[in-house]
C-alpha cells in the first residue's frame, strides 16, 4: 500500500532522435523544482525521467546518421543524461525503454490485455506522422500535413493488432469528470473531455513496416507500437509488479507532460491501466510550449536552442531561473537569449548577487565574519515579517504550482533587504563606532539571507548551495560574485 508521505513524480520520456532541446530542459526543470520542494516538505520523493528509444522515428533518424538504432540511441541518450547532470536534476532513476527491465514489463502488460480479450487483429488504414509517432484522421491534417510538424503524413495500410480502447471510453470520461484535479490546468481538462465525447476509436498497437521495437508476442512480423511501449515506463521504472518500490510509490502523484501528448496520457494510458487492473495516477500536469520567435522548437523542425550551450555560457541556475520566472505554468512562452541576459543582469547579478556579495563584505569588515546574536529592539518590522513568512508564502504559491509568483515573492524580500541596507547606511554607523546598531543590522541581514537561501533551494540549487557555503558556516566568508554581469553582445 502506498504511504501518504510517498510522492512519485515523472516526466515524459524524451525521444533521443536528436540532442535535447530547451523544451526538454524546461520539463525537467519543472519536475525537479517540484521534487525538491516536496523533499523540503519532508516528502519521500521518487522522481523518474528517461528516454523513449523505440519506433520508426528513431529508426529514421539513426539511418540518417548512418548508425544502427542501438548505437544511435546510446549516443543520444548520453546527451539527455548529461543534460540532467548539468541542470542538477535530482532524478532518482533514468529509464531507457530498450532496457530489459522495461521490455519485460511492457510484454507483461500487453499479455494481460491479450488475456482479457482487449487485443484483436484487423486491417488498419490511415495517416501516420512519423515525427509525432501518431495516427491521424484526415480531418486532423492541414493540407495533408500534421499540425505539429507541418510535415506530410504517410498513408498506411497494414494488417495489425488493435487495443480495445473504445471499451474504456466511458470509464475514462467518468474518471476525468468526477476528479476535478486529475488534469491540471483546467483548460486542458475541458479539451480532453470534449475530445473523448467526440468518440474514441480502438488503438492500433502494432507496426510491421519497420523493425526497431519490442517484438510483438507470437507474431514476428510486428513490433509493439511505440506509445503502448513508452507509457509503460511509468510502472516499469519503479519495478512493477513485484518490487517494494512499486508498492511504495504507485500510483504516481504527478505525470508531468507537455500539451502535445495529453491524449496519450489521458485516454490511452488510463485505458491501458484499466485493462491491466492497475490504479490510476493522481494527476496529469500539462505544461505549455516554449516558442522561439513564435516558432515551435523541436528536433524535427530544425529550430533549436541548445540548452547545453546556454548552460555553458550562463550557468544552469540562470536558465532554471529564467524559465521558471518567465513561463507561466500551462501556457506557452517565448525564449530569447536577450531576454535571458536581461533577467541575469537585473534579477540575478543586480538584486540577488549584489545583496549576497555586499552583505558578506560588510559582515567580514564590520564583525569579522561572526554573526551576532539576536538583540530585541528596533527591528524593521516589515522586512523581518516578510522574511519570517517567506516559507509559508512560497509554499502557498507552490501548492498551486505558480513557480513564477513564488520567485516574485522571494525577490520581494531580496529587494527589501537591499533597500534596508541603503536606508540603514551601516557604513555611517560603523564609522561613528555605533557597534550595537551595526550588530543589529548584521543580525537582521543574515537572517533574511538565510531565509532567501532556504527558499531558493528548489528553484536554484547551485546558488542556494553557494549562499549556504558563505553564510551558514558560523563564520561568513565573502566569495566571488554569484552572477557576473553579461555584456549584451546583440
Ligand atoms: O513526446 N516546449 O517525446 P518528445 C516545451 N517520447 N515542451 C516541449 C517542447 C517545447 N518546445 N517540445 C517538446 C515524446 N516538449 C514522447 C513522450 S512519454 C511516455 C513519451 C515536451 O521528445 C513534450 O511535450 O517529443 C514532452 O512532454 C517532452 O518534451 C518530450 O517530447
Ligand atoms: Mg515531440
Amino acid at each position: 500500500m502506498k504511504m501518504k508521505n510517498n510522492f512519485y513524480i515523472t516526466t515524459a520520456i524524451d525521444y533521443p532522435s536528436g540532442k535535447p532541446h530547451i523544451g526538454h530542459a524546461y520539463e525537467k526543470i519543472l519536475a525537479d523544482t517540484i521534487a525538491r520542494w516536496q523533499r523540503s516538505r519532508k516528502k519521500n520523493v521518487f522522481f523518474l525521467t528517461g528516454t523513449d528509444e523505440h519506433g520508426q522515428k528513431i529508426e529514421k533518424y539513426a539511418k540518417q546518421d548512418n548508425k544502427s538504432p542501438g548505437e544511435f540511441v546510446a549516443a543520444m541518450t548520453a546527451e539527455f543524461i548529461s543534460l540532467c547532470k548539468i541542470l542538477k536534476i535530482s532524478n532518482d532513476d533514468f529509464i531507457r525503454t530498450t532496457e530489459k527491465r522495461h521490455i519485460n514489463v511492457a510484454l507483461v502488460i500487453l499479455k494481460k490485455a491479450m488475456a482479457k480479450g482487449d487485443i484483436y487483429k484487423d486491417k488498419y488504414e490511415g495517416y501516420y506522422c512519423v515525427d509525432c509517432e501518431c495516427f491521424y484522421l484526415e480531418r486532423d491534417l492541414i493540407e495533408g500535413k500534421c499540425a505539429v510538424h507541418q510535415k506530410p503524413a504517410d498513408w498506411i495500410e497494414e494488417q495489425g493488432y488493435f487495443f480495445r480502447m473504445s471499451k474504456y471510453q466511458q470509464k475514462v470520461l467518468d474518471h476525468i469528470i468526477n476528479n476535478e484535479d486529475f488534469i491540471f490546468p483546467k483548460t486542458r481538462r475541458n479539451e480532453i473531455i470534449n475530445r473523448i465525447k467526440e468518440g474514441v476509436r480502438d488503438l492500433s498497437v502494432s507496426r510491421s513496416n519497420f523493425s526497431w521495437g519490442i517484438p510483438f508476442p507470437e507474431d514476428k512480423d510486428h513490433v509493439v507500437f511505440v506509445w503502448f511501449d513508452a507509457l509503460i515506463n511509468y510502472v516499469s521504472g519503479i519495478g512493477y509488479p513485484d518490487s517494494q518500490r512499486f508498492k511504495d510509490f504507485w500510483p504516481a502523484d504527478i505525470h508531468l507532460i507537455g500539451k502535445d501528448i495529453l491524449w496519450f496520457h489521458t485516454m490511452v494510458w488510463m485505458a491501458i491501466l484499466m485493462s491491466a487492473d492497475l490504479e490510476l495516477p493522481k494527476a496529469i500536469f500539462v505544461h505549455g510550449f516554449i516558442n522561439l520567435q513564435g516558432e515551435k522548437i523541436s528536433k524535427s523542425s530544425g529550430v533549436s536552442v541548445d540548452p547545453a550551450q546556454l548552460i555553458e555560457k550562463y550557468g544552469a541556475d540562470s536558465l532554471r531561473y529564467f524559465l521558471l520566472r518567465e513561463m507561466s505554468f500551462g501556457e506557452d512562452g517565448n525564449f530569447s537569449e536577450q531576454a535571458l541576459i536581461r533577467r541575469i543582469n537585473s534579477d540575478l547579478a543586480n538584486d540577488l548577487g549584489n545583496l549576497v556579495h555586499r552583505s558578506a563584505t560588510m559582515i567580514e569588515k564590520y564583525v569579522q565574519g561572526k554573526i551576532p546574536l539576536r538583540r530585541m529592539g528596533n527591528e524593521p518590522v516589515n522586512l523581518l515579517g516578510f522574511a519570517e513568512n517567506l516559507g509559508k508564502v512560497v509554499d502557498g504559491q507552490m501548492e498551486i504550482y505558480n513557480f513564477s509568483q513564488a520567485l516574485i515573492k522571494i525577490w520581494e524580500v531580496i529587494n527589501l533587504a537591499n533597500k534596508f541596507i541603503e536606508d540603514t547606511k551601516p557604513w555611517v554607523l560603523f564609522k561613528e563606532n555605533k557597534q550595537e546598531e551595526v550588530s543589529d543590522f548584521i543580525f537582521i541581514l543574515s537572517f533574511v539571507i538565510n531565509q532567501v537561501q532556504e527558499n531558493l533551494g528548489p528553484f536554484m540549487p547551485i546558488t542556494a548551495d553557494k549562499i549556504y557555503q558563505q553564510f551558514a558556516s558560523g563564520c561568513v566568508k565573502k566569495q566571488e560574485p554569484l552572477f557576473p554581469r553579461i555584456e549584451d553582445a546583440h
